[in-house]
């Protein structure tokens, strides 16, 4: 592929964008950031489709012009892409001079081939809610939303669509790779099997005074879809700047939620087929984010705004948890407990965890900077994890052109898990200070260089973060922003490099309480005196081998200890009411189990930042162990 165009919708300025609509552009912005790491040329292409009814009704609510609607929502799409990071190379605005232009010159071609004809449009007309429906759409002899409807006859401009159906429903089944996924294009196949009408194009200025004049009858402006789908050529020159329209169209990818399907599959093909151009490579719907199995859409009122979770969790966080929980082409639940999991589970946890220990353990131990690692000691632990990280590379770049983002990057984090174990097992701690240097040298080293092809893989979809991480790893200021070339083999990094001061890169998020649910704990098919919780609540608590490195008694408090204890990456200290029980040297070295995701809290004046769980039983207390050696900030589960 020589290069790569991709488009969003553009979206209507009838109010301020939502998780859904980020998410199409988040999408787009990925993909095109996949394609530069690539070496490919990209062009990224969004906007706003600002005429129509919508736009038109809420200018009418605010009581401004139609321009002035246009002009203060455009805003906050603007500056939504700049707060999410989004890199679109041109952003159309439909209002565009160089947009109307070409769509008036397109009609006025069109009619002028007979394509487009004036014709009666009969319908039943509903004056409350200025639209048509057709006998089909009627609810008892009325609207669907219950206004009453009348007959009326209208005349009217139709593009002659109808003559293309067989042209294009033999065109899908030719090129399976047009409509995906594959049973989007089923779907559109099935829409194709009833007789296609022609399409209405026009509206009478007494109805709808907002839009597109047709060239050939001022009464009249464009039917806004057939303005708005002329986009995706007006942006790139189309009759303007030939050289650059051909140097883009067809374009590779047009996305598209599920609901403007045959908009996209129909009616803009046959637009394009009688303008005789070529088909776009491919027209991916993505499914819905839903809220409680519910669209997320402004008029149920059940929206999330994406400039507030951005401020809440950092632009990063939800970028990624938008590519990761969403399988391409179905529906997916947005919630802020789903959020919060998965970011503390991925990224505080998998990801930041390896940086932060591997990273300060570097810095603390070897002058802050890249070991040379021991050729003598690559063993097979070594040999796991750079095929982890290789493949990771391999599987997303299949992942890419398969559209199934979300499984790439479950590939790359279980690259993040191998790092993990492979750090955990080779314990460079116990390393440390011993005779055996260059077996440190050499685990940090390859953990570092996991790091490195991991974060290049990352980039695109946490791009702020990644960066961050990868000069901290003291990459070159130009290769910050990886190319796929770079990550595909092992040893890139070089030794003697100089780290650079890491913050913290995902700091973890305090799990808000979910309400009660009433439905979450059944009563009924529990023994007497058992209260069944579900798994997830379980799964809130952080539970962790630690191993006490220090202990002793609170002055002024005889039930107390204060331990330090050590949990991998960090150590903590917490207070205890053992003292009872244990005597402050009888502990030291223990490995027991602690609640690390509990509130810290303030003992007698000393923090406390978790807790330790033991057993009880009348008088007597014990600590829970572990049975056999395991690493301190083991996980329990
Ligand atoms: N203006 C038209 C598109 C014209 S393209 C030539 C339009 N605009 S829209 O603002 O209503 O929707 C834009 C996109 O946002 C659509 O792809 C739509 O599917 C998407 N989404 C709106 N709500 C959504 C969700 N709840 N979830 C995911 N995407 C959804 O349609």
């Amino acid at each position: 592929m020589e290069r790569f165009y991709i488009t969003t919708p553009i979206y209507y300025v009838n109010d301020v964008p939502h998780i859904g609509h980020a998410y199409t552009t988040l999408l787009a912005d990925v993909l095109s950031r996949y394609h530069r790491l690539l070496g490919i040329r990209t062009h990224f292409l969004t906007g706003t489709d600002e005429h129509g009814q919508k736009v038109y009704e809420a200018a009418k609510r605010l009581e401004i012009s139609p321009q002035e609607q246009c002009d203060r929502t455009v805003v906050r799409f603007e500056e939504l892409w700049k707060r999410l990071e989004i890199t679109n190379d041109d952003f159309i605005r439909t209002t565009d001079p160089r947009h109307k232009g070409v769509v008036q010159e397109i009609l006025a071609e069109l009619f002028e081939r007979d394509e487009i004809y004036r014709g009666d449009y009969e319908g039943w007309y509903s004056v409350r809610e200025e639209r048509f429906y057709t006998e089909a759409e009627l609810v008892d002899g009325r609207s669907p939303e219950g206004s009453e409807v009348e007959k009326i006859t209208e005349s009217n401009y139709f593009f002659r669509m109808s003559k293309y159906q067989d042209w294009l429903i033999s065109y899908i089944g030719e090129n399976p790779e047009f409509i995906q996924p594959e049973f989007r294009r089923n779907e559109t196949l099935g829409f194709l099997r009833q007789p296609l009408g022609d399409l209405c194009i026009s509206r009478p200025k007494t109805r709808l005074p907002w839009g597109i004049e047709l060239p050939f009858d001022s009464d009249y402006v464009c039917y806004v879809w057939f303005d708005a789908l002329v986009n995706y050529i007006s942006a790139i020159g189309y009759r303007h700047d030939e050289e650059r329209f051909a140097s883009w169209w067809p374009a590779n990818y047009h996305l598209i939620g599920k609901d403007i399907l045959t908009t996209h599959t129909v009616y803009w093909p046959t637009m394009l087929h009688a303008m005789g151009l070529a088909m776009p490579r491919t027209i991916f719907a993505h499914g819905w984010w839903l809220t409680n199995d519910t669209k997320m859409s402004k008029s149920i009122g059940n929206v999330t705004n994406p400039m507030e979770m951005a401020d809440k969790y950092g632009v990063d966080a939800l970028r990624y948890f938008l590519m990761a929980e969403m399988s391409l082409g179905k529906d997916a639940n947005f919630s802020e407990h789903a959020f919060t999991l998965r970011y503390n589970a991925d990224l505080a946890n998998d990801l930041g965890n390896l940086a932060s220990r591997s990273l300060r353990m570097v810095e603390r131990n070897l002058e802050a900077r890249i070991p040379a690692p021991d050729p003598t000691r690559l063993g097979a632990a070594e040999e796991q994890l750079r095929a982890a990280c290789l493949a990771a590379v391999e599987h997303m770049e299949d992942h890419l052109t398969g559209m199934s983002l979300d499984r790439g990057l479950a590939e790359v984090m279980s690259a993040v898990r191998a790092a993990n174990k492979y750090f955990d097992q080779a314990a460079p701690w116990k390393l440390l200070g011993a005779e055996d240097e260059a077996a440190f040298r050499t685990v940090l080293y390859n953990t570092l260089e996991a790091l490195r092809i991991i974060s290049g893989l990352l980039y695109p979809v946490i791009p702020e973060k990644m960066r961050e991480l990868r000069r901290s790893m003291g990459l070159p200021e130009e290769t910050l922003e990886p190319r796929l070339e770079q990550l595909r083999s092992w040893g890139g990094l070089e030794a003697g490099t100089a780290l650079r001061e890491l913050s913290a890169l995902f700091p973890r998020i305090q799990r808000p309480k979910k309400k009660a649910d009433p439905k979450a704990t059944s009563k009924r098919d529990a023994p007497p005196g058992i209260q069944w919780i579900k798994y997830d609540n379980f799964a809130r608590l952080e539970l962790k081998v630690a191993q006490i490195r220090s202990a002793e008694a609170v002055a002024d408090a005889e039930r107390l200890l204060k331990l330090q204890i050590d949990l991998g990456d960090e150590t903590r200290q917490v207070i205890a009411g053992i003292a009872a029980w244990y005597q402050p040297d009888d502990l030291l070295g223990k490995k027991v189990i602690a609640l690390t995701n509990l509130e810290p809290a303030e003992i007698r004046g000393i923090r406390s930042e978790g807790m330790l769980l033991a057993a009880k039983k009348g008088k007597t207390l014990r600590l829970l162990t572990v049975d056999g050696k395991l690493p301190p900030g083991s996980g329990v589960s």
